[in-house]
């Protein structure tokens, strides 16, 4: 089989400059679900663009390589471009002509639109299974819904037999009350499909070619509308509120899949997110509020309390997440523990069993294992070593407004509170610093480096400040 995706119409509906296609469903373009359901039962896929195109191109090979890997998609996906738009049977049209033998030599197509971002490859297997049997030219997959405005209506005769979609806009009044409706899904021998596809005309309301216009029996030739009776597939988007209610269901179904196939535990799946891109290697906790985006792992025995963002994050065996940590780009080590309310930015990795603290933000920054920052900390561009303790209120000065500069702490060093590490500096393994200094120097291994300024202290001074205030005004006088 052949598969034509359609995925150069602008979307004016969704009211956006962003091509309908590309809006995110569970992380991904949304044209990425019919693709993948193509991409599972045909042997060539030719996908149609136009409006931004080359967006549109960039997007989706990006993530079906990810997916299919480069090899077969570089064999199996051809790209042509439909501009300007003039309809579905015209886009139709410029994916047969772009794909010359590919299309002529195959016997059966599928065509998909590329706004259904619920449709599975089963759902597809099912369908073309179905019209070979009944020996269909043409078909469609049909649903009723309670409002059908805006879709293409399923026409029947008394005997019930398809004889053809009206799209709304050319619909008669008695006909846009039914409620049986075109999905965007096709079927067609790759014969009649060649043959008729540059017979269709625009003369309707929209000035289109209509491929809705191919379908209908017609005497000798079977065409079929197959009623589908669970029509969440078949959920095509033409508006953001559509889209909304579409990523509800793909996020849900996204969910079930990873408490099934990996005994991941939600403890509220309405309002955690997980990205298609994201891999779970086990059993893990998600609680409310989690957001995982991007190519991020999650092992088994994970954490996630609530309340967190994981962006391209690596959370290792056993690792704890507490509430309300942004983590981005960074790895977390095998029994770590991170927050409440910690932001790791890119390019933070913590080996085994580090543990940091609320109110800690981190940079660029190696911790080695065991390596502990509780509290109120900056560190940027900065190595902590095994076992070291980065006292509250740490922060590597690592900018001086021009460049940026590195510390380093050694193991088993430990950074009294309130130490400001002006950059480049190295402390060295079993330092001390002493609270509240200012290293402006390395410190060799095994030192204690101590800068404060002196203390002061003036005996009864204190009270008599306070008393001269207290005294009424004017009565000295
Ligand atoms: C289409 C069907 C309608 C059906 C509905 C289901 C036609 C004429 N109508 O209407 O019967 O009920 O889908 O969702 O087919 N596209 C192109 N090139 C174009 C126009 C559109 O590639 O010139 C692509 C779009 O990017 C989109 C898909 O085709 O992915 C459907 O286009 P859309 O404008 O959403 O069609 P509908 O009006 O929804
Ligand atoms: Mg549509």
């Amino acid at each position: 089989m052949v598969g034509i995706l359609l995925a150069a119409g602008r979307g004016t509906r969704m009211k956006s400059e962003t091509p309908k296609v590309l809006f995110d469903v569970n992380d991904e373009p949304l044209c990425m679900a019919p693709f993948r359901a193509l991409a599972s039962c045909c042997d060539k896929i030719v996908v149609v663009v136009g409006y931004r195109g080359a967006d549109v191109k960039l997007a989706l090979s990006e993530a079906a390589k990810r997916e299919m890997g480069a090899a077969r998609f570089e064999s199996q996906v051809l790209f042509v471009t439909q501009d300007p738009p003039r309809g579905t049977g015209d886009a139709v049209r410029r994916a047969i002509e772009g794909a010359g033998h590919a299309v002529s030599k195959s016997e059966e197509i599928i065509v998909l639109n590329g706004d259904l971002p619920l449709i599975r490859g089963t759902t597809i297997e099912r369908f073309a299974k179905t019209c070979r049997a009944e020996r269909a030219s043409s078909a469609c997959l049909s649903f009723r819904t309670s409002n059908p405005k805006g879709l293409g209506r399923i026409l029947r005769d008394e005997t019930g037999v398809f004889t053809g979609i009206r799209e709304e806009a050319d619909a008669s009044a008695d006909e846009k009350r039914i409620r049986e409706v075109n999905g965007g899904v096709y079927y067609f021998s790759a014969e009649l499909l060649t043959r008729e596809i540059s017979s269709l005309q625009s003369g309707n309301a929209q000035g289109e070619f209509y491929l809705t216009d191919l379908l209908g029996a017609k005497p000798g030739r079977r065409s079929e509308a197959m009623l589908v009776r669970a029509p969440n597939d078949l959920m095509g988007v033409n508006t953001t509120w559509e889209l909304a209610q579409a990523r509800r269901i793909a996020q849900s179904r996204l969910q079930r899949a990873l408490c099934e196939e990996k005994g991941v535990d939600f403890r509220d799946p309405a309002s955690a997110f997980v990205s298609a891109r994201a891999q779970f290697h086990g059993s893990c906790t998600i609680g409310p509020g989690v957001s995982i985006l991007g190519d991020s792992v999650i092992e088994a025995g994970v954490v996630i309390e609530g309340q967190v963002l994981l962006e391209k994050a690596i959370v290792r065996q056993n690792a704890k997440i507490l509430w309300g940590c942004v983590i981005r780009e960074s790895t977390v080590g095998v029994r770590s523990s991170v927050g409440p309310l910690a932001h790791l930015r890119p390019g933070t990795e913590l080996e085994e069993g580090v543990r940091i603290g609320n109110f800690v933000e981190t940079k660029k920054t190696r911790f080695g294992k065991n390596a502990k920052a509780a509290h109120l900390t900056y560190l940027g561009d900065a190595e902590i070593g095994e076992e070291a303790n980065i006292g509250c209120g740490t922060i590597t000065c690592n900018y001086d407004g021009f460049q940026k500069h590195r510390t380093k702490v050694g193991a088993r060093a430990f950074v009294g509170s309130d130490t400001q590490l002006i950059a480049p500096v190295v402390i060295g393994d079993d330092a001390y610093i002493a609270s509240g200094t200012a290293v402006t120097q390395d410190i060799p291994s095994g030192a204690l480096a101590l800068a404060r300024a002196n203390l002061v202290i003036k005996p009864e001074y204190a009270k008599r400040l306070l008393d001269k205030k207290k005294k009424p005004s004017g009565s000295g006088k």
